[in-house]
């Protein structure tokens, strides 16, 4: 990759990926998957290591991660982050491949991902290789999104909130969300079958749960937490994107979908207008959501057989 280019995830990786779980409802998660009983941590697409060092603190006090990611750039943040935060001597980064990870089989108790599969041609293809590595008896822990609800959440104080319009923009999310699979970069909204593929790799007594964190905006944004949501929901009028995504990023992703230029150009306007209505109800404090998202998590042991 070019020194010039955004790494793989980049508009995503910001300190909002510290609000995506309740510490209480980690540590529940932690009794309910049994988490103090891995002394070894495997982190798949590990990205800045924001969810190794959130499920370090219910793993096994004396337990090693390694993060695996194929961009250089993260692997590198990732180990600067732990450092940072005390972890050096139990964290290591490494790059690699999810497709091909590479372990040996059966080297780690606890084998993890969290928004990774949402980024990959094959899911099955990647839980497979999580299986393998993991010990048997060992627990593969995955925890991914259905990100298509999250467009129907009243975050978008559209003046015309007519169910046409709602009906345009979630089309014009599901073109792009469509166009991001068949161009092989992964769905969007894959954590809906992440327990139907565990069960499909042969993963044992697969459990799933849900993230109880919501993002929510009330006025006046009182708080780190209120500031970082406005500052994210904002931004998006700022920097002429949608949800994050460029205007000819969300164009290569619409047409992969089979949608038009002109079609396009009139949806695009539409994201654009709703984006700045979006900045200016924070400006003034009207703006006002539950901010509610579906992030699954999904738990499924490999068998000794
Ligand atoms: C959205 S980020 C999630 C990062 C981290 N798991 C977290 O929750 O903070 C997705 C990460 O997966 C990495 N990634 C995507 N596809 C990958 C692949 N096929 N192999 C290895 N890493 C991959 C990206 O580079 C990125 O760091």
């Amino acid at each position: 990759m070019s020194e010039l280019s955004e790494p793989h995830s980049a508009a995503y990786m910001g300190p909002q990926r510290d609000l995506f779980w309740n510490p209480d409802h980690v540590e529940l998660l932690g009794r309910r998957f049994q988490l103090a009983r891995a002394k070894s941590v495997l982190d798949v697409g590990s990205g800045q290591g924001h969810w190794g060092r959130l499920i370090d603190r219910v793993t096994a006090p004396d337990a090693t991660t390694v993060g695996v990611d194929f961009e250089p750039a993260w692997v590198a943040e990732a180990t600067l982050q732990a450092r940072a935060a005390g972890l050096g001597d139990r964290f290591r980064y490494q790059q690699g491949s999810a497709e091909s990870l590479p372990f040996a089989d059966a080297s780690f108790d606890l084998v993890t991902c969290q928004t990774l599969l949402i980024h990959v041609r094959d899911p099955s293809a990647v839980i497979a290789e999580m299986v393998r590595v993991t010990k048997p008896g060992g627990l593969v822990l995955a925890a991914e999104p259905n990100n298509r609800a999250g467009v129907l959440v009243e975050t978008f104080p559209s003046p015309d909130s007519s169910p046409e319009t709602l009906v345009r923009r979630l089309a014009f999310y599901l073109i792009c969300e469509h166009g991001k699979i068949v161009l092989g970069e992964g769905d969007n909204s894959v954590g809906d079958r992440v327990p139907g593929y565990f069960a499909a790799a042969g993963l044992q007594a697969v459990q799933t749960f849900m993230s109880d964190k919501t993002w929510p905006l009330t006025p006046p944004y009182d708080g780190d937490e209120q500031q970082s949501i406005a500052r994210l929901l904002a931004k998006d009028a700022d920097s002429g994107t949608w949800l994050g995504r460029s205007r000819d990023d969300s164009w290569r992703l619409y047409r992969a979908g089979g949608g038009t230029a002109t079609d396009f150009d009139r949806c695009w306007e539409e994201r654009m207008q709703e984006a700045k209505a979006v900045a200016a109800a924070i400006e003034t404090r009207q703006l006002h959501t539950a901010g509610g998202v579906i992030h699954y998590i999904v738990g499924g042991w490999r068998t000794y057989a």
